[in-house]
């Protein structure tokens, strides 16, 4: 899932002395394969807080969900890496290369009162002769449900952050960065912000230029709702009216197009169209992006791709199913027995789409027909080792080795 077009210019910092010095070369080698260059309109957009005096129970829960969550502003509490001495030190498989994360008080004004600066470093070299890049964090990008990875702006283009932090490890080296490098060339583009962000302005090439100050971070409401204003105005001046006709209601969007929705951003990367950020929710999604035909003969990872996966599962052909059946969007959700009630609606115990009478009865349908499984898709190297995040599979149906581990616990 991380940037298919990004270029990695790493370069073996002992063989080399110096760490990477510009990002400019390896975002002007991505900018002649994308269609993404000029700004989508952004018009009409009213922002959360807009919604929150009349959708108080929305907003409150929608504020903990990790879509909310999936990008913010560097800050004691949105960055979940330790910064503590000692415990800010990522060590690397090449003796001369170690990572340093920093935290800066700044005491000067900055219209808003105290900032601190959060700053990755790379130091190479041996103790008598070292040099180091250091970087400020300029977003956040993860909920850290299970990680989070950390932007940089050079002048107005943006650029990943070769450490990330993984929830339960610390910090790690980004996913996909080889061990023992210091790669501060991976151009950020604007499919990986519209998955992650509600709008950023994108600025004519290289690929990864974007307005400094023409952004909107998290999926807000109006990421799936569409532009805002026409009703909240409504709202405040005639409530008596039927909201239907200002706001987008994906309840009310054909399946198809509701699929379309969470397709997205969770059916893969794809092939942008037209540009990032103009697609409207309730339109046909496969006029803005081309996602990869289904292969019949690949295997579909479970990271990132929920669609596809989903859509093998006889569940969803024999039924309506769609995202929505089970999951509320506004809040969290991991009670794995409140998703089997969600089977139980449609496999009532004792009708004919229930299993066979010696079928156990429980209350965790989960862990047996959509087990967790580990993602090839997002593969980061830690202490040596190649780590890979434990993803729900959402191909439901029969898995023998699932089925084995739940009845042995
Ligand atoms: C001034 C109060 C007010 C504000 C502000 C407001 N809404 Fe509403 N909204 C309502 C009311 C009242 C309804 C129910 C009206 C109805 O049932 O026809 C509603 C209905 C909705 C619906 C369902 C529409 C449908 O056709 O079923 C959505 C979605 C929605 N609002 C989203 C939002 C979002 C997003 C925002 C912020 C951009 C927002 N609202 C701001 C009062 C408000
Ligand atoms: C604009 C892109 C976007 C759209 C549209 C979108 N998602 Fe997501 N979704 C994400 C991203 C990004 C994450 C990962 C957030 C994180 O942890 O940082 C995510 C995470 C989730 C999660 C995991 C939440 C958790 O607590 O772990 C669920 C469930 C989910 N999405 C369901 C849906 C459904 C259902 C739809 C369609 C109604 C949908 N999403 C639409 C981008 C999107
Ligand atoms: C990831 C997409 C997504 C985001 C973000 C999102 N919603 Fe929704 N919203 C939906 C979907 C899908 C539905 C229809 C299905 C449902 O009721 O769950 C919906 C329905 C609604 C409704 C109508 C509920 C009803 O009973 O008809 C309201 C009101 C609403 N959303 C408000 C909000 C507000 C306020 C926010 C931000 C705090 C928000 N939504 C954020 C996807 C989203
Ligand atoms: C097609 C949409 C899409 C694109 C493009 C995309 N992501 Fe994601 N990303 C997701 C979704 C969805 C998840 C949630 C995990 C899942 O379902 O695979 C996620 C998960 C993550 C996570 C872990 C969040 C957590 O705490 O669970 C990080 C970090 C992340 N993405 C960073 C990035 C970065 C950086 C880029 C661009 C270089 C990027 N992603 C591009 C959709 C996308
Ligand atoms: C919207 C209704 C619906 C929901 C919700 C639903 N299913 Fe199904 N499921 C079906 C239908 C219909 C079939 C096909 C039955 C048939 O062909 O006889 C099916 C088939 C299955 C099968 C057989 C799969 C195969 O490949 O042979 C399993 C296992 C299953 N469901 C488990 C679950 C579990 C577990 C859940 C909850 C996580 C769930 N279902 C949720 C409707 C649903
Ligand atoms: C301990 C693991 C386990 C749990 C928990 C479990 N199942 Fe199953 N399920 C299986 C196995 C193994 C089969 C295939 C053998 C059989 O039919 O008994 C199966 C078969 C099925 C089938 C029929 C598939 C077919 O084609 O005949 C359905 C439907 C189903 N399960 C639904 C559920 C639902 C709903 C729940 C939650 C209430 C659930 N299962 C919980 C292991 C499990
Ligand atoms: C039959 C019920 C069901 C349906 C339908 C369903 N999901 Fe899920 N989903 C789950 C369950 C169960 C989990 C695991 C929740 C947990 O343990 O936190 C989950 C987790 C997720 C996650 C978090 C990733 C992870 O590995 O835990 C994402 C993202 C997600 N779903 C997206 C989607 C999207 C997009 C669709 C539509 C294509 C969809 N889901 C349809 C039941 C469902």
């Amino acid at each position: 899932m991380k940037s298919r077009f990004a270029v990695v210019l790493a370069i073996l910092v002992c063989l080399v002395p110096l760490i990477r010095g510009s990002g400019y070369s390896s975002a002007r080698a991505v900018a002649a394969h994308s269609v993404e260059t000029s700004a989508a309109p952004h018009v009409g957009y009213v922002g959360d807080v807009a919604c929150r005096s009349c959708h108080a129970d929305e907003f409150a829960s929608y504020h903990k969900t990790a879509h909310h969550l999936t990008s913010m502003a560097p800050g004691h509490d949105s960055i979940l890496g330790n910064f503590t001495p000692g415990d800010n030190i990522l060590k690397t498989a090449n003796p001369n290369l170690y990572f340093r994360m920093d935290m800066q008080h700044t005491d000067e004004q900055h219209g808003e009162g105290k900032q601190d600066s959060f700053l990755q470093t790379a130091v190479a070299g041996t103790p008598s002769h070292t040099n180091s890049r250091s970087e400020r964090i300029a977003f956040v990008i993860g909920s850290g449900e299970k990680g989070q990875t950390y932007l940089y702006w050079s002048e107005d283009q943006l650029f990943q952050l070769p450490v990330s932090y993984w929830t339960k490890l610390g910090w790690v080296n980004s996913p996909g960065y080889r061990d023992g490098f210091a790669d501060f060339d991976r151009p950020i583009i604007p499919r990986c912000l519209e998955c992650h962000a509600t709008h950023f302005d994108a600025l004519p090439p290289p690929v990864n230029r974007y307005s400094t100050v023409g952004f909107s971070l998290g999926i807000q409401c109006e990421k799936c709702h569409g532009p805002g204003r026409a009703h909240v105005e409504q709202q405040a001046s005639k409530p008596s009216l039927a909201s239907r006709s200002t706001i987008l209601n994906p309840a009310h969007f054909s399946r198809d197009r509701q699929m379309d929705l969470c397709a997205w951003c969770h059916a893969g990367h794809g092939q942008p169209l037209r540009p990032s950020f103009s697609y409207l929710p309730g339109q046909p999604l496969d006029e803005y992006l081309q996602l990869p035909p289904p292969d019949p003969h690949a295997p579909i990872d479970v990271h990132g791709n929920q669609v596809d996966l989903l859509k093998q599962s006889r569940c969803f052909r024999s039924s309506n199913m769609t995202c929505l059946t089970c999951h509320d969007v506004h809040k969290t959700q991991h009670d794995a027995g409140e998703f089997s009630q969600k089977c139980l609606s449609c496999h009532k115990p004792g009708s004919a789409t229930f299993a066979r009478a010696n079928h156990p009865v429980t209350n965790n349908c989960i862990d047996c027909h959509m087990p967790k499984q580990e993602t090839n898709l997002i593969v980061f190297d830690w202490k040596g080792a190649k780590m890979r995040p434990r993803m729900t599979d959402h191909w439901i149906k029969v898995y023998p080795a699932a089925n084995a581990t739940a009845v042995n616990r």
